[in-house]
């Protein structure tokens, strides 16, 4: 079986073929299906959030083969690297880590300084791609599947999402199973399996990302109202889940 990626075959057939495979099954079944098609190609993107929690546990309980990485940005929250420790730990896993470009890194902070994301919209994006962006693209390089946590309920934008869509900066299926999931759906989910969260999810924090760059909600804000909050709305994407 032709187990890669043919980027010549066109995106929505191979999208029709591969929703075919794994439509009406559990999570776990579909993660585990998509492994089959795609050996060694399937990976979860975790930024160890609560909806993260739910996908990795449907991975490691049942031990599933499909490779888990973190962007790890540097800037990320204490409490981020204990939900990660913790994983570790309960599942006896190891979770890859992607770091920033170090040259390119080095001198972004050598030419604007290490809060140079307060200044400007396009300071903030630089900043997000040398951290994320680019260390995703090569996390993503010549795979198959990017397996998210994505929720349609953070924002407008995410509700253009599909459970399946094709990827086109990255040349990878994406497949977001918690899409149309709901907050209690996923408190529901990580309560019945014991499974370790980020603390700051009980103190008013819902999207939570890098530190300097992510604030408790408000009673009555949005869900991303905590992410960039100095900027405008249009504005509030990383570029993850926007490179085309
Ligand atoms: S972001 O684009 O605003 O940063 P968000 O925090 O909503 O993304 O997370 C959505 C999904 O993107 C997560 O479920 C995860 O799959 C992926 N993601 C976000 N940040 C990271 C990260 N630092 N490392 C790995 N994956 C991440
Ligand atoms: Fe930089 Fe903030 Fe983007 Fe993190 S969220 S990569 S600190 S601009």
């Amino acid at each position: 079986m032709d187990t890669t990626i043919d980027t010549k075959q066109p995106a929505t057939q191979l999208l029709y073929s591969i929703s075919g495979l794994i439509e009406g099954l559990s999570i776990g079944d579909a993660l585990a299906a998509l492994a089959g098609r795609f050996p060694a190609q399937v990976l979860f993107s975790t930024s160890f959030s609560i909806e993260d929690q739910v996908i990795a546990h449907h991975i490691l309980a049942a031990q599933l083969p499909v490779s888990i990485f973190t962007l790890d940005t540097g800037r990320l929250f204490p409490e981020t690297y204990s939900v990660w420790s913790a994983t570790n730990e309960k599942y006896a896993a190891r979770i890859k880590a992607y770091y920033p470009d170090r040259q390119l890194l080095e001198r972004f902070l050598d030419e604007k300084g290490p809060n140079a994301f307060y200044e400007s919209v396009a300071n903030r994006k630089e900043c997000c791609h040398i951290r994320k962006v680019e260390p995703l693209k090569r996390a993503l390089k010549g795979q198959a599947v990017w397996v998210t946590g994505l929720r349609a309920e953070h924002s407008p934008e995410r509700k253009d999402h599909r459970t399946l869509e094709w990827d086109e900066g990255n040349q990878v299926l994406k497949y977001n199973p918690l899409l149309h999931w709901d907050t209690t759906a996923v408190r529901t989910y990580i309560d019945e399996h014991n499974v370790p969260y980020n603390p700051l999810h009980d103190k008013g924090f819902v999207s939570i990302g890098c530190q300097p760059c992510t604030r408790a909600v408000k009673a009555g804000e949005d869900f991303r109202a905590g992410r960039w909050w100095w900027e405008d709305n249009s504005k509030k994407e990383c570029g993850l889940h926007t490179a085309s």
